[in-house]
Protein backbone atom coordinates (compact mmCIF):
# COMPACT_ATOMS: atom_id res chain seq x y z
CA UNK A 1 0.00 0.00 0.00
CA UNK A 2 1.44 3.42 -1.15
CA UNK A 3 2.02 5.41 1.93
CA UNK A 4 1.10 9.35 1.55
CA UNK A 5 4.44 11.68 2.26
CA UNK A 6 3.07 15.21 1.62
CA UNK A 7 -0.37 16.48 0.82
CA UNK A 8 0.19 15.76 -2.94
CA UNK A 9 3.26 13.14 -3.07
CA UNK A 10 2.82 9.25 -2.63
CA UNK A 11 5.67 7.10 -1.43
CA UNK A 12 5.92 3.49 -2.20
CA UNK A 13 8.62 0.43 -1.38
CA UNK A 14 8.42 -2.59 -3.53
CA UNK A 15 10.69 -5.84 -4.37
CA UNK A 16 12.76 -4.85 -7.48
CA UNK A 17 12.07 -6.18 -11.07
CA UNK A 18 14.59 -7.36 -13.01
CA UNK A 19 13.35 -4.89 -15.86
CA UNK A 20 14.27 -2.32 -13.40
CA UNK A 21 17.80 -2.61 -13.77
CA UNK A 22 18.05 0.38 -15.89
CA UNK A 23 17.17 2.65 -14.20
CA UNK A 24 18.66 1.52 -11.15
CA UNK A 25 22.15 1.66 -12.88
CA UNK A 26 21.17 5.40 -13.97
CA UNK A 27 20.83 6.64 -10.29
CA UNK A 28 23.90 4.25 -9.48
CA UNK A 29 25.89 6.70 -12.07
CA UNK A 30 24.79 9.60 -10.89
CA UNK A 31 25.42 8.76 -7.33
CA UNK A 32 29.04 7.26 -7.12
CA UNK A 33 32.51 8.14 -8.84
CA UNK A 34 33.26 4.22 -8.86
CA UNK A 35 29.39 2.87 -10.36
CA UNK A 36 28.45 -0.93 -9.48
CA UNK A 37 27.96 -1.74 -13.39
CA UNK A 38 24.80 -3.19 -14.79
CA UNK A 39 25.97 -6.49 -14.57
CA UNK A 40 26.55 -6.40 -10.18
CA UNK A 41 23.18 -5.68 -10.14
CA UNK A 42 21.78 -8.57 -12.29
CA UNK A 43 23.81 -10.62 -10.94
CA UNK A 44 22.07 -9.84 -7.20
CA UNK A 45 18.67 -10.95 -8.01
CA UNK A 46 20.16 -14.55 -8.36
CA UNK A 47 21.99 -14.23 -5.39
CA UNK A 48 19.70 -16.52 -2.96
CA UNK A 49 20.72 -13.73 0.24
CA UNK A 50 20.67 -10.92 -1.94
CA UNK A 51 17.01 -8.66 -1.43
CA UNK A 52 16.62 -5.71 -4.40
CA UNK A 53 14.15 -3.16 -3.02
CA UNK A 54 13.30 0.10 -4.95
CA UNK A 55 11.77 3.06 -3.96
CA UNK A 56 9.10 5.08 -5.72
CA UNK A 57 7.82 8.33 -5.32
CA UNK A 58 4.43 9.63 -7.59
CA UNK A 59 4.97 6.20 -9.73
CA UNK A 60 8.37 7.19 -10.54
CA UNK A 61 11.44 4.64 -9.44
CA UNK A 62 13.84 7.02 -7.22
CA UNK A 63 15.87 5.18 -5.38
CA UNK A 64 17.12 1.57 -4.60
CA UNK A 65 19.22 -0.51 -2.05
CA UNK A 66 20.73 -3.85 -2.20
CA UNK A 67 20.26 -5.82 1.41
CA UNK A 68 22.49 -9.83 2.03
CA UNK A 69 20.84 -11.43 4.58
CA UNK A 70 23.28 -13.35 6.22
CA UNK A 71 22.57 -15.80 8.99
CA UNK A 72 20.92 -13.08 12.17
CA UNK A 73 23.02 -10.13 10.18
CA UNK A 74 21.73 -7.30 7.42
CA UNK A 75 24.29 -5.82 5.10
CA UNK A 76 23.56 -3.02 3.39
CA UNK A 77 25.91 -3.61 -0.10
CA UNK A 78 24.24 -0.70 -1.66
CA UNK A 79 21.74 2.39 -1.49
CA UNK A 80 21.06 5.20 -3.49
CA UNK A 81 18.27 8.12 -3.90
CA UNK A 82 18.45 10.25 -7.23
CA UNK A 83 20.07 13.36 -6.65
CA UNK A 84 16.75 15.48 -7.36
CA UNK A 85 14.99 13.61 -4.75
CA UNK A 86 17.46 13.73 -1.83
CA UNK A 87 16.62 15.74 0.97
CA UNK A 88 12.63 14.40 1.11
CA UNK A 89 13.17 11.59 3.61
CA UNK A 90 13.51 8.68 0.96
CA UNK A 91 16.38 7.39 2.17
CA UNK A 92 15.20 7.64 5.73
CA UNK A 93 11.95 5.94 4.67
CA UNK A 94 13.76 2.59 2.82
CA UNK A 95 15.64 1.94 5.92
CA UNK A 96 13.21 2.02 7.89
CA UNK A 97 11.53 -0.62 5.89
CA UNK A 98 15.26 -2.45 5.83
CA UNK A 99 14.70 -2.81 9.51
CA UNK A 100 11.43 -4.08 9.73
CA UNK A 101 12.16 -6.84 6.92
CA UNK A 102 15.34 -7.56 8.38
CA UNK A 103 13.28 -8.18 11.83
CA UNK A 104 10.81 -10.28 10.03
CA UNK A 105 13.75 -12.19 8.66
CA UNK A 106 14.85 -12.59 11.86
CA UNK A 107 17.91 -10.70 11.79
CA UNK A 108 19.38 -8.76 15.03
CA UNK A 109 21.36 -6.32 13.41
CA UNK A 110 22.19 -4.32 10.46
CA UNK A 111 25.13 -3.69 9.56
CA UNK A 112 27.26 -1.14 6.35
CA UNK A 113 30.10 0.14 5.50
CA UNK A 114 30.50 4.05 4.37
CA UNK A 115 33.09 6.26 2.88
CA UNK A 116 34.61 8.72 6.12
CA UNK A 117 33.86 11.67 3.61
CA UNK A 118 30.16 10.31 3.00
CA UNK A 119 29.40 13.20 5.29
CA UNK A 120 25.22 12.87 4.06
CA UNK A 121 25.49 9.02 4.29
CA UNK A 122 26.33 8.98 8.09
CA UNK A 123 24.23 11.35 9.33
CA UNK A 124 21.54 9.81 7.47
CA UNK A 125 22.59 6.64 9.38
CA UNK A 126 23.09 8.41 12.54
CA UNK A 127 19.72 9.65 12.52
CA UNK A 128 18.20 6.01 11.82
CA UNK A 129 19.84 5.03 14.96
CA UNK A 130 23.34 3.75 13.33
CA UNK A 131 26.73 3.60 15.53
CA UNK A 132 30.22 3.29 14.45
CA UNK A 133 31.35 0.44 15.64
CA UNK A 134 34.75 -0.14 13.53
CA UNK A 135 37.07 1.87 11.07
CA UNK A 136 38.20 -0.14 7.91
CA UNK A 137 41.62 2.09 7.46
CA UNK A 138 42.59 2.79 3.63
CA UNK A 139 40.07 0.59 2.60
CA UNK A 140 38.98 1.95 -0.45
CA UNK A 141 41.14 2.52 -3.42
CA UNK A 142 41.84 6.11 -3.23
CA UNK A 143 43.01 5.45 0.71
CA UNK A 144 40.22 6.77 2.40
CA UNK A 145 38.99 4.91 5.54
CA UNK A 146 35.58 3.08 5.35
CA UNK A 147 33.32 3.11 8.73
CA UNK A 148 31.65 0.47 9.64
CA UNK A 149 27.84 1.34 11.05
CA UNK A 150 25.44 -1.19 12.70
CA UNK A 151 21.96 -0.71 14.43
CA UNK A 152 21.17 -3.43 16.75
CA UNK A 153 17.17 -4.54 15.97
C1 LIG B 1 22.94 9.27 1.37
C2 LIG B 1 21.61 9.35 0.61
C3 LIG B 1 21.14 7.91 0.30
C4 LIG B 1 20.57 10.07 1.48
O1 LIG B 1 19.32 10.03 0.80
P1 LIG B 1 18.13 11.08 1.12
O2 LIG B 1 16.87 10.50 0.58
O3 LIG B 1 18.52 12.42 0.68
O4 LIG B 1 18.12 11.03 2.72
P2 LIG B 1 16.95 11.60 3.69
O5 LIG B 1 16.21 12.68 2.99
O6 LIG B 1 16.20 10.46 4.24
O7 LIG B 1 17.85 12.29 4.82
C5 LIG B 1 17.84 11.86 6.17
C6 LIG B 1 18.92 12.59 6.94
O8 LIG B 1 20.22 12.29 6.41
C7 LIG B 1 21.07 13.44 6.55
N1 LIG B 1 21.45 13.96 5.24
C8 LIG B 1 20.95 13.59 4.03
N2 LIG B 1 21.57 14.28 3.05
C9 LIG B 1 22.48 15.08 3.64
C10 LIG B 1 23.42 16.02 3.15
N3 LIG B 1 23.55 16.27 1.84
N4 LIG B 1 24.21 16.67 4.04
C11 LIG B 1 24.11 16.43 5.37
N5 LIG B 1 23.22 15.54 5.90
C12 LIG B 1 22.42 14.87 5.04
C13 LIG B 1 20.25 14.48 7.30
O9 LIG B 1 20.45 14.25 8.68
C14 LIG B 1 18.84 14.10 6.88
O10 LIG B 1 17.85 14.54 7.76
P3 LIG B 1 17.25 16.03 7.56
O11 LIG B 1 16.87 16.15 6.11
O12 LIG B 1 16.07 16.04 8.49
O13 LIG B 1 18.34 16.97 7.93
C15 LIG B 1 21.78 10.17 -0.72
O14 LIG B 1 22.43 11.37 -0.43
C16 LIG B 1 22.56 9.42 -1.80
O15 LIG B 1 21.98 8.68 -2.59
N6 LIG B 1 23.88 9.65 -1.84
C17 LIG B 1 24.73 9.01 -2.87
C18 LIG B 1 24.85 7.53 -2.65
C19 LIG B 1 25.43 7.21 -1.29
O16 LIG B 1 26.35 7.87 -0.80
N7 LIG B 1 24.93 6.13 -0.67
C20 LIG B 1 25.39 5.66 0.62
C21 LIG B 1 26.60 4.81 0.45
S1 LIG B 1 27.20 4.21 2.03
Amino acid sequence: MPKKNTASSWIKIREAKLTDVWKISKIERDSFEKPWGIDAFIYEFFKKHSRLWVIEYNSELVGYSVVWIIKDEAYIANIAVAPSFRRKGLASFLIRHIMNEAQNLGCSSIVLEVKRSNIAAINLYKKMGFEIVGIREKMYSDGEDGLIMEKLL
